[in-house]
């Protein structure tokens, strides 16, 4: 397990890679690495030849009051964890090496990035593209491996890179959860024991909303109307529960087709989010 550090030690590597005609994948986190990363690590490596994690907590996607500072950093046991994966490198540079000067060209997603996070954490998808087009033009991957889990994020990378004719592949892998439903995520670690119960109002919304679409509810309103008591707790602060459709990520006056459920709430100081996939037609979405 090799961990470069310097943008031209990664093109260089990469480079050669390519030459040997090797199938290149990347899985781009923040570190922090869990079971949710771990599925993307592992689907990427049955898929490759070469497979490069990156961990790089990206500043330009937080927000001024953000947990940037706070952020977890866990680089040795990610490395273990990459390796016993079977990832073949991880590209973990500075925020210098990234941003070596101050940012002038930025790439702006519209539209999808307007709603849900977007409307929330102004310049957060601005920063997530920038990023992911910095990362794929330093590694030129052949496929990206993006997880569920961050819905919008991962319709602003597809748009983007469709949009720009990235030459690469995008694949989404499924939410990876704990046994009882939390999403798992890097920020879980700021939970107490109590904020952690508190926390499943988001995955048990999202439960109830599936239960309410396949027992023919059509109406958005009801079902906010329905899930709003799972959020109705002490220190709880529900941020959005919306339906918006899949692709355009556009609010839904009426559930017809598939619909993507996505929650956001703050449990302490903790900001979380979730997000469900129903489609009718394949009930186990
Ligand atoms: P990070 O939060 O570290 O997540 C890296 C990738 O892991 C993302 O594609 C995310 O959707 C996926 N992931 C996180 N939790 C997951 C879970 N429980 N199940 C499945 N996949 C999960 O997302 C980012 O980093 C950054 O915004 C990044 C894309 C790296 C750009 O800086």
């Amino acid at each position: 397990m090799e961990v470069i550090t310097t943008v031209s030690e990664m093109r260089q590597k990469v480079r050669a890679a390519r030459f040997a005609a090797k199938w290149v994948g990347l899985v781009p986190t923040m570190g922090a690495l869990h079971e949710g990363h771990g599925s993307l690590i592992q689907r990427a490596v049955s898929e490759c030849d070469t497979v490069i994690v990156s961990i790089f907590v990206n500043p330009t996607q937080f927000g001024p009051n953000e947990d940037l500072a706070r952020y977890p950093r866990t680089l040795d046991a990610d490395i273990r964890y990459c390796e016993k994966l079977g990832a073949h490198w991880i590209f973990a540079p500075s925020v210098e090496e990234m941003y070596p000067q101050e940012q002038l060209a930025w790439v702006n997603v519209e539209k999808v990035t307007e709603g849900l996070c977007g409307a929330r954490r102004p310049g957060h998808f601005r920063g997530v593209a920038t990023v992911c087009a910095k990362l794929f033009n330093i590694i030129q991957p052949d496929v990206a491996y993006f997880g569920q889990k961050d819905a919008q994020q991962a319709v602003v990378i597809q748009t983007m890179v469709r949009d720009l004719n990235f030459p690469l592949e995008i694949r989404v892998c499924p939410t990876v959860r704990d046994k009882d439903g939390l999403a798992l995520s890097s920020r879980n670690q700021y939970l107490s024991k109590a904020e952690r119960k508190k926390a499943l109002c988001l995955s048990k919304a999202l439960q109830k909303c599936r239960e309410l679409i396949q027992s023919g509810q059509t109406n958005p309103d009801e079902i906010r109307r329905a899930v709003l008591p799972f959020f109705d707790q002490p220190e709880v602060f529900l941020e959005y529960f919306e339906l918006v459709d899949p692709q355009t990520l556009r609010p839904l006056a009426e559930i017809r087709g598939p619909v993507l459920a996505a929650a956001a709430a703050r449990v302490g100081t903790t900001r979380l989010i979730d997000n469900l996939l129903i489609d009718l037609q394949t009930p186990s979405a």
